[in-house]
């Protein structure tokens, strides 16, 4: 097992994979990335119909496999029998949408796993079977706290994730330009790091944040010498389509 402590900056996070070369968020891409020596694999989750958690990007599946519609509206099963490979390869169109469990089963043992949950699957109304709940209640299962970043755009996940376990690490994701609230919701929600946009991140917002005590972390940079700059800036790691980037 690999623990988020045990790691040194730069945290190279493969960003749904090894993106850049493999479908994104399916189980090729995760062993493609971990091969190129990833300590970091980042995938987004959603709700099916009967609400097993699933990885994907979009709420749609229209981009990334050869269904049409949102992904909600889908059993586990059937979003199984989809081809999640061949839109961006036909050698890949054995790939299927990994449910997290399979996932966490497969790389959870090896690499530190970085959950995005998405906004879009967040309900209000807190039913016991929520997302943010079974994300956690699965984590906790596999005794992976450890390894596990928790990540989301919405607050409110990580708000109630935080409710759920006071030691499980947790990111607040932004893509607008930072604005003063930031450092309350890293310090209401005891964050590990902020991840940014790395286009709307400026270097006095590192330093402030950085001396508050929390990490930085932008996504997502394929360009070596963006990389270098913000390194030198003193990002903590940053998130990447391309984990040979560095080499
Ligand atoms: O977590 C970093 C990044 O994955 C957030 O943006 O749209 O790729 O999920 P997106
Ligand atoms: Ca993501």
């Amino acid at each position: 097992m690999m623990k988020l402590s045990e790691l040194t900056p730069p945290i190279v996070i493969a960003h749904r994979g090894f993106k850049m070369k493999y479908p994104e968020n399916t189980m090729a891409s995760f062993e493609a990335a971990i091969g190129a020596g990833v300590k970091m694999i980042e995938l987004d989750v959603t709700l099916s119909r009967d609400r097993r958690i699933i990885v994907i990007h979009d709420d749609t599946l229209d981009r990334t496999t050869n269904g049409t519609g949102r992904a909600s509206d889908y059993s586990l099963s059937e979003l199984k029998a989809l081809d999640a490979g061949s839109w961006f390869d036909p050698s890949f169109k054995d790939e299927r949408l990994p449910a997290l469990e399979e996932v966490i089963d497969a790389f959870g043992n090896q690499v530190t796993l970085n959950i995005e949950i998405k906004e879009s699957a967040h309900e209000p109304s807190g039913p016991p079977d929520a997302i943010e709940k079974q994300v956690i209640d699965l984590v906790l299962e596999k005794k992976l706290l450890d390894s596990v970043l928790f990540s989301s755009f919405d607050q409110r996940i990580l708000a109630r994730i935080r409710e759920l376990s006071s030691q499980a690490h947790l990111s607040f994701l932004t893509e607008i330009p930072p604005y003063e609230g930031i450092l309350g919701i890293l310090r209401k929600i005891s964050a590990f790091s902020w991840n940014p946009d790395y286009r709307t991140l400026l270097y006095s917002h590192i330093q402030k944040i950085h001396y508050a005590g929390f990490r930085v972390i932008p996504f997502t940079i394929n360009d070596k010498t963006i990389v270098k700059k913000f390194l030198e800036a003193g990002i903590h790691g940053f998130f990447t389509d391309d984990p040979i980037l560095q080499s």
